[in-house]
């Protein structure tokens, strides 16, 4: 089985890919090197023993994907390629609508020439917007708040109007809530550019010395403590989400044209109880403060993931603890290489 991981040397296409090799399935990568390093090529290779296929290309240069099909019989594709900042994306929305839009239809049109008509998306939590009530279900209403987000749920939309038209179509959404950590190896991770707009990178920033002190967006909200909780799922987690739709869509399982899970723990933490998790899970103490909240955030949002815990056998099983001792690790393997 041979498949193409669009934006596979990315945060969590990377440890996709892992997870992939390990169940024997060829790897087939392809990125622009946008947000992502060309030593994860070899640091994929180190953690699985195994070989993949990497091409440097952009999906928003159609022809420069076409070697990929030429050479490849590709059987499935999981695309990850795609710019996901919101804050970007608010500033830059014509960037986010070429390259997410533009790219994927690109894609998906020398996936139709090559006859390859199984997909697994990388979608969002986001495309809930602020969900009125927690647990979010997968038929709660869709509803975005920037440029990013609608990126995320116009292409669902696309995919599913592919599949409408044509019945060969497969696809398989996934909504992930916040993926954080890294492989326990600490060869693979997340690599934000410039100051980190995630919680995790910014925290193990701070804890590190390079950043002053973590600003706590704010504790007047109406949860236990006051601070935002969110459903934070561990990226190797996460990708062996995606095994089990690729295997679910592979050997044909799919019930409809067009499936869509969540991908979460199914349990929400808030900012406050993940300082302290980490702060247990590393002896470190961490610098923070509270402040004025931050535009834009939302104060629950946690997913119900019995979907995929029932239909995907797939569920989260690695305690927020060692996810966040991953992430320190990483952070201290960067550190130790002068990296970041
Ligand atoms: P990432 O930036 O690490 O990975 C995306 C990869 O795509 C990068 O390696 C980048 O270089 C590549 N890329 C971007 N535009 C490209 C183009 N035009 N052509 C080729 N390659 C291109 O991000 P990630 O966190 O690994 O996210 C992967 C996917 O999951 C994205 O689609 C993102 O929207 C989605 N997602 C991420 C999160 C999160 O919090 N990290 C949450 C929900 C969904
Ligand atoms: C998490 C919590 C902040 C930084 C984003 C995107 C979403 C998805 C996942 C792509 C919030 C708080 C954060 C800080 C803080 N990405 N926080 N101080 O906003 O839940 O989701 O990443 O699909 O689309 O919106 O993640 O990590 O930015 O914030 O207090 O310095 O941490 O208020 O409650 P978010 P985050």
């Amino acid at each position: 089985m041979k498949i193409l991981v669009t934006g596979g040397i990315g945060y969590i296409g990377s440890h996709t890919c892992v997870e992939l090799l390990k169940q024997g399935m060829e790897v087939v990568v392809f990125d622009n090197l946008y947000n992502a390093k060309i030593d994860v090529v070899d640091k994929i290779k180190e953690i699985t023993g195994k070989e993949i296929t990497f091409y440097q290309a952009d999906m928003r240069d159609k022809e420069s994907m076409r070697p990929i099909f030429e050479e490849n019989k590709i059987d499935a594709v999981i695309h990850f390629a795609g710019l996901k900042a919101v804050g970007e994306s608010v500033e830059k929305p014509l960037l986010y609508y070429q390259n997410n839009i533009t790219g994927t239809l690109n894609l998906c049109e020398l996936m139709k020439e090559y006859d390859c008509k199984k997909m697994i998306f990388s979608s969002s939590a986001t495309v809930y917007g602020a969900p009125k009530t927690v647990p979010i279900k997968e038929d709660f209403p869709l509803h975005t708040t920037n440029p990013y987000g609608t990126t995320k749920l116009m292409l669902e939309q696309i995919l599913t109007d592919f599949c409408k038209a044509d019945p060969d179509w497969h696809v398989i959404l996934l909504r992930y809530f916040n993926p954080i950590g890294a492989h326990p190896t600490a060869f693979i991770g997340e690599m934000p550019n410039g100051v980190p707009q995630n919680l995790i990178p910014y925290l193990t920033q701070t804890a590190m010395g390079i950043r002053k002190e973590l600003s706590v967006f704010g504790d007047d909200y109406d949860t236990p403590d006051g601070s935002c909780i969110r459903d934070y799922i561990y990226v190797v987690d996460l990708a062996k989400a995606h095994v089990c739709a690729m295997t679910r869509i592979m050997e044909d399982q799919t019930t409809e044209p067009v499936e869509v899970y969540n991908i979460g723990t199914g349990t929400g933490t808030s900012v406050l109880e993940l300082i302290n998790a980490f702060e247990k899970a590393t002896g470190v103490k961490l610098n923070y403060k509270i402040v004025g909240r931050r535009a834009g955030d939302i104060e629950k949002v946690w997913g119900n993931v019995g979907k995929a815990n029932k239909v995907l056998g797939w569920k989260a099983e690695t305690p927020l603890e060692d996810v966040l001792a991953s992430a320190w690790k990483w952070q201290c393997v960067l550190r130790e290489k002068g990296i970041m």
